[in-house]
């Protein structure tokens, strides 16, 4: 990626490993589109370059979101990268519905609907990519958070099948799916306390190398791809029996 002058869409911009993307990508000469529910915290990023950010405030599982995107890609005068890091997560032991439902909602269905709208914008162009911070969450069904590994294996999935199709359709849309370990942002604030947890700003460096070599699955960083590379191998009684 030449960075200068590149526009750039971020979804959940406003704070995480979003904002800290955001930020590492104006410090290129990026061109960015943020977007995410908190106005403020998206008029604050505005704040590091007024002239080259642009702000929607968009919630992914609003029907409207599609429509919100596309004005502000029009509004930015098109779009060459769409870097979606929006996304809830919690451990659900007890399996309350409503943090189930709202799970599914947001990154499966939300999901579903930004990547989708990006995808069809980049083929009526033709090019384009599309990075998407998934997680090694989706890796294997985790049973403490079993919505979000779900969806998080949804996602890694349909990122893979729409590059499939894209290649198919003689596309050139490139797709990266980010994969990190535990990252301190308040997605994981609460009083459990994670193992082998990384810096936001340390895993955005990571991020902006992957999107600039257009990796196609980055896992950040290496010591969670060798313990992934690790539990895949585990028999399958042996994980049905694990007590995470
Ligand atoms: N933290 C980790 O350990 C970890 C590990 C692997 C993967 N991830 C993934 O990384 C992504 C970013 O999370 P993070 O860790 O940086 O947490 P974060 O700081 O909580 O950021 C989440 C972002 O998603 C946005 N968001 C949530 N619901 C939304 C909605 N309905 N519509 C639009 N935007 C919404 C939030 O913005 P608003 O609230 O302003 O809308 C925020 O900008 C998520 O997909 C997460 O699953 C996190």
């Amino acid at each position: 990626m030449n960075s200068k002058n590149k526009k750039v869409v971020i979804i959940g911009a406003s704070s995480g490993m979003g904002m800290e993307v955001a930020k590492l990508l104006l410090d290129e000469g990026c061109q960015l589109g943020v977007a995410a529910r908190r106005e403020d915290r998206l008029l604050a990023l505005k704040q590091f370059a007024p002239d080259r950010v642009v702000t929607a405030t968009i919630d992914v599982t609003d029907e409207d979101a599609p429509h919100r995107l596309r004005s502000l890609i029009d509004e930015m005068g098109g779009m060459d990268l769409f870097f979606y890091s929006s996304g809830i997560g919690k451990q659900n032991r007890t399996l309350e519905p409503d943090i189930e439902l709202n799970t599914f909602n947001t990154n499966a269905m939300g999901f579903a609907r930004m990547i989708g709208e990006a995808y069809r914008y980049f083929a009526e162009r033709g090019e384009g990519h599309i990075a998407a911070i998934t997680s090694i969450a989706g890796t294997k069904g985790l049973g403490p958070a079993p919505s979000y590994s779900a969806t998080k294996a949804m996602q890694n999935v349909y990122l893979q099948a729409l590059e499939q199709q894209s290649n198919a359709r003689g596309l050139k849309i490139r797709f990266t799916d980010i994969r990190p370990g535990f990252v301190d942002t308040a997605l994981l604030s609460g009083d459990f306390r994670y193992p082998m947890m990384l810096k936001p700003e340390k895993v955005a460096r990571q991020i902006v190398r992957a999107l600039k070599s257009k990796r196609h699955i980055q896992v950040i960083d290496w010591k969670y791809s060798l313990l992934t590379a690790c539990w895949r191998r585990l028999p399958r009684p042996l994980w049905r029996h694990l007590k995470l």
